[in-house]
C-alpha cells in the first residue's frame, strides 16, 4: 500500500482528507502485531510499585530544585550559564514524566500519577486533557497519516525544520499561543477532533490556569526587575526543549508510516543509565508501544522477553541518529523511500488473547469452565458461541466476569491486567490503559467512558456459571 501513495501531496493534519483515506483502507483502530508472552510472565511485567516511581520522581525534582537554586544564587554571573544549561535539560526531562505518569502505569497510586502528569503538563505547555487525548490517538493509530497528531515530521522531511525544532524557538511559542487561544475559549479544530465534547470545558480552564501561572511569573520578574523568575519558569520550556527532541527523535523518525506493526514504525535504542533515568526507559520504545501496560521500570525485562521478535535495537544514540539523518536525506529526494536495514523477524502475531470455550447448560446458563483454570490475579478470555467474556480472578480469589471487549475500542480485555483501585479491583485495558471497576463495570479511567457489562458469577460448584446475557438469545 505504501508504495502506491504519493507522499508529496499528503496532508498530515488529523482534520484533513487523509483521516478518511486511512479509515477506508483499515488503518484506524486496527489490530496491531503482538508477540506471544506467557500470561503469568505478563502479570509480573505489568506489576506497578509506588516506591520505585516515587523515588525516581523525588530524585528528579530534587536535582531540578538543587540546580535551579544554585543557578539563582550565582545569577547573573557567567557561572550561572552552565547551571542553566543543566537546569534546562532537567526541565526537558519533564517530558518522560509527562509520558509515564500520563499513561498511569508508573505508580499504583492514581493520585500520584495524576499529580505528576499535571505538573509535567504545566512545565511543557501541554494542556493535560488535550494532550491525554492526543496521546491516546497516538497509541491507537501510531504514525498513521491523517490520524496520529504526534508525527514529528511530514514527508518529504526538512532537516532545517528538525534543527529549528531543537532550538525550541519554533514549536514552543506556537504551543503557548495555542494555550492562550484556548484560555479565551477558542479551541482549535485539532483539539475539537481529539477531545470529547464533555471535556472541552476542561481544556479552556486548564489553559487559563497555565496563563495565570505564567503571568504571575512575569509579574514577579517585573516586580523584582530581574529575569531570574522567567529563566526558572517559562523560558526553560524553550531552552530545555532540546532534550525532549534529542530523545523523542529516536522514537519513530525515519521509519515507516501507515503500517500496523510497531516493529516497523518505532525504534528501540540502547542507552546509558543517565539517559535512561532522564528518559525513564522510553528508549525501549517498540516494547512500550506493543505493551503499554508495562511500567517503565520493567521495560528492560520486557525487552529481554520479546527481543527475539523485534528488529535489532540501535546500539547507541549515535547509531540511531546516523540512521535517522541518512534516511531523512533519502526521503527528502524520494518521500516514498523506506529504510532497508532494519530486519523484522518474520513471525506470526500471537492469536488475539486465545482463551477457552465455555458452553450453554440445559437450563440456559453459561458455564465458563472451572474456577481453578483462572490463576489468581489473571484474566482469561472465555467464548460461548458468539459471546466473549473476560474472566478475572482478584487477589482474594474472587471471580469477576465482564464482557470481553473494551467499550472504547475493539480490544479484548483479557490482554489487560487486574489492578487495585480505591474502591476495589479494576481491569485495565491493554490498549490505552483505560479502566473499569470489576464489581460494577463503571469506567474508572480515561479514555473509557461507557461502562462494561458485569455478569454475576456463581462459583459454588467449582465452575464459573453466569446467567445468559439479556441482550442475546441463548441458543
Ligand atoms: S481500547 Fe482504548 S481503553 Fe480499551
Amino acid at each position: 500500500m505504501t508504495d502506491t501513495l504519493d507522499r508529496t501531496t499528503r496532508d498530515y493534519s488529523v482534520v484533513g482528507p487523509e483521516a478518511q483515506s486511512a479509515a477506508e483502507v483499515g488503518l484506524v483502530d486496527a489490530e496491531w502485531f503482538r508477540p506471544y508472552v506467557d500470561p503469568g510472565r505478563m502479570r509480573e511485567l505489568t506489576e506497578r510499585t509506588n516506591r520505585r516511581a516515587i523515588a525516581d520522581a523525588v530524585l528528579w525534582l530534587a536535582l531540578l530544585a538543587g540546580v535551579g537554586v544554585a543557578a539563582a544564587v550565582v545569577f547573573p554571573s557567567y557561572w550561572s550559564i552552565p547551571l542553566f544549561v543543566v537546569y534546562g535539560a532537567l526541565f526537558g526531562a519533564a517530558d518522560a514524566r509527562w509520558h509515564e505518569f500520563g499513561h498511569g502505569t508508573a505508580c499504583s497510586n492514581e493520585r500520584v500519577n495524576d499529580a505528576m502528569y499535571q505538573l509535567a503538563s504545566l512545565m511543557l505547555w501541554r494542556g493535560p486533557t488535550l494532550w491525554r487525548w492526543s496521546h491516546f490517538r497516538h497509541h491507537s493509530d501510531t504514525i498513521i497519516v491523517g490520524r496520529d497528531p504526534e508525527i514529528q515530521l511530514a514527508r518529504p522531511p526538512s532537516l532545517l525544520r528538525l534543527a529549528q525544532n531543537y532550538s525550541g524557538l519554533r514549536n514552543q511559542p506556537v504551543m503557548f499561543w495555542r494555550i492562550i487561544r484556548h484560555a479565551f475559549g477558542k479551541i482549535d479544530p485539532v483539539a475539537l477532533e481529539l477531545v470529547p465534547v464533555n471535556e472541552r470545558g476542561k481544556v479552556v480552564w486548564e489553559a487559563r490556569f497555565s496563563v495565570v501561572v505564567h503571568a504571575a511569573v512575569i509579574g514577579l520578574a517585573v516586580a523584582t526587575q530581574s529575569w531570574l523568575p522567567i529563566l526558572l519558569v517559562g523560558a526553560p520550556t524553550i531552552y530545555g526543549a532540546w532534550l525532549v527532541l534529542f530523545f523523542g527523535t529516536t522514537q519513530h523518525l525515519g521509519l515507516q508510516e501507515d503500517v500496523l506493526d510497531h516493529r516497523a514504525n518505532s525504534r528501540t535504542v540502547y542507552m546509558n543509565p543517565v539517559f535512561r533515568f532522564l528518559y525513564l526507559n522510553m528508549n525501549y520504545h517498540v516494547e512500550h508501544h506493543i505493551f503499554p501496560t508495562v511500567p517503565y521500570y520493567r521495560l528492560p525485562a520486557l525487552h529481554a522477553e520479546i527481543k527475539h521478535a523485534l528488529p535489532e535495537p540501535s546500539p547507541n544514540c549515535l547509531h540511531a541518529y546516523r540512521e535517522i539523518i541518512g534516511e531523512l536525506k533519502r526521503q527528502r529526494n524520494d518521500p516514498n523511500h523506506e529504510l532497508e536495514t532494519r530486519l523484522i523477524p518474520d513471525m506470526r502475531a500471537a492469536p488475539p488473547e486465545a482463551g477457552s470455550i465455555g458452553f450453554i447448560r440445559p437450563d440456559g446458563s453459561f458455564d465458563l469452565g472451572p474456577v481453578e483454570q483462572i490463576a489468581i490475579g489473571s484474566i482469561t478470555r472465555v467464548d460461548v458461541r458468539d459471546r466473549t467474556f473476560a474472566v478475572a480472578r482478584t487477589d482474594d480469589g474472587t471471580v469477576c466476569v465482564v464482557d470481553g471487549t473494551c467499550t472504547h475500542g475493539q480490544v479484548h480485555l483479557s490482554g489487560g491486567t487486574v489492578v487495585d483501585g480505591p474502591d476495589g479491583p479494576q481491569i485495565e485495558c491493554p490498549k490505552h490503559n483505560g479502566r473499569f471497576d470489576l464489581a460494577t463495570g463503571a469506567p474508572c479511567r480515561k479514555p473509557v467512558k461507557e461502562p462494561i457489562a458485569v455478569h454475576a458469577a456463581d462459583t459454588a460448584g467449582g465452575h464459573i456459571i453466569i446467567q445468559p446475557p439479556a441482550d442475546r438469545p441463548t441458543n
